[in-house]
């Protein structure tokens, strides 16, 4: 027995903001940009997060040809829904007729796709559902202060889904490792709705922007990563050669290609897509998986790593065999 992903979708916004664009809002240029993230353009919603969330699960739904009643849960990876309740995947599971399904929203930051993932398929593998959808949508957008060129320069909007179904066949998706380090949150933060009650002395400060600490993230990031992947592998029983293709947060291309190095890979087995889409948080995975798939990229049986790293600080990474 094993759980294996039978459909993947992914949506982004039509709305493309170039490097070029940028250089006219914040103090910027193509060539840093480029240089520092490999980052070309982004795309940016108009819509929010659950409609992209909703387009995407729809087009994995579709393609696994399942019918919307048969998903017993629905997970979304997001830290930008558009409400704090209800929740986006209950919003999911309404838009796309799903009422049979479980629903919960997972907070992971960058990592939310792949932690969902491993929820869901820890419910399947306890036999309580059969079939999962998961989901990963961020709106960054909203968070960055668009005068911050520290920030501003590296985010954009999409949603990424895939379903998931426990099957009597070999391989699937696990071993999987999950991290975090609540310490060092400083470093990447964005405040939720403020405090505000006729108790309090002052009432604080309206919603705040993202701030972040770009050095000791990518210091982190090219530390744990390396790490975690060759903690799965060893966990898994598989060397890193035999890891057909290595699907990474889509962050930074710098990180990518270190972390390749420190693991002694071609960096041709990471595929990226970050050069259009920038960093689309917790959608950065399932879209890359759905474009890698719709093209026709996987073949039966191929191993595959997935890794995620983000706030929190949380990171993680998983084996599946497709
Ligand atoms: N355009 C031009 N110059 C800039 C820009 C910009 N957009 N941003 C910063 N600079 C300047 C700085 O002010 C600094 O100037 P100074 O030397 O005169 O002080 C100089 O460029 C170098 O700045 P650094 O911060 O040292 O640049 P660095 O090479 O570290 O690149 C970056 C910055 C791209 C943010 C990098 O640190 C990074 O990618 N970090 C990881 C960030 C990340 O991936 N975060 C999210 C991951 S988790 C998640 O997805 C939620």
């Amino acid at each position: 027995m094993g759980i294996r992903i039978i459909g993947t979708g992914s949506y982004v916004p039509d709305q493309i903001l170039t490097n070029q664009a940028l250089e006219q809002m914040v103090e910027t240029s193509d060539a840093w940009i480029r240089e520092r993230t490999g980052i070309g353009s982004r795309r940016i919603t108009k819509a929010g997060t659950t409609d992209m969330a909703v387009k995407a699960a729809k087009c994995a739904v579709e393609q696994a040809g399942v019918l919307p009643e048969e998903l017993g849960l629905i997970i979304v990876g997001t830290s930008t829904g558009d409400c704090l309740f209800p929740g986006t995947a209950c919003e999911v599971q309404a838009a796309i007729g799903a009422k049979e399904a479980a629903c919960f929203d997972l907070s992971a930051a960058c990592s939310g796709f792949l932690f969902s993932l491993n929820t869901a398929c820890t419910y399947l593998k306890s036999g309580e559902y059969k079939t999962a959808l998961v989901v990963g949508a961020d709106t960054l957008s909203k968070t960055v202060d668009w005068k911050d060129r520290g920030t501003c320069i590296l985010f954009g909007d999409g949603a990424g889904a895939a379903v998931i179904r426990w099957e009597d066949s070999s391989g699937g998706i696990g071993p999987f490792i999950m991290k975090a380090d609540g310490s060092r949150g400083e470093c990447l933060r964005c405040s939720a709705m403020p405090l505000r009650n006729p108790f309090l002395d002052k009432e604080e400060d309206v919603f705040g922007y993202m701030t972040m600490n770009g050095q000791e993230v990518f210091r982190f990031a090219v530390k744990t990563v390396p790490e975690v992947l060759e903690a799965v592998l060893e966990k898994a029983g598989v060397l890193a050669g035999d890891i057909q293709y290595f699907i990474l947060h889509q962050a930074n291309e710098r990180i990518i290609s270190s972390v390749a190095k420190r693991i002694r890979q071609p960096v041709s087995k990471f595929p990226m897509n970050l050069e259009h889409y920038g960093n689309t948080s917790g959608a950065s995975i399932p879209i890359l998986l759905d474009e890698l798939n719709r093209q026709g990229k996987f073949n039966r049986g191929d191993k595959i790593l997935l890794a995620g790293f983000g706030a929190g600080l949380t990171w993680g990474a998983t084996f599946l065999q497709w």
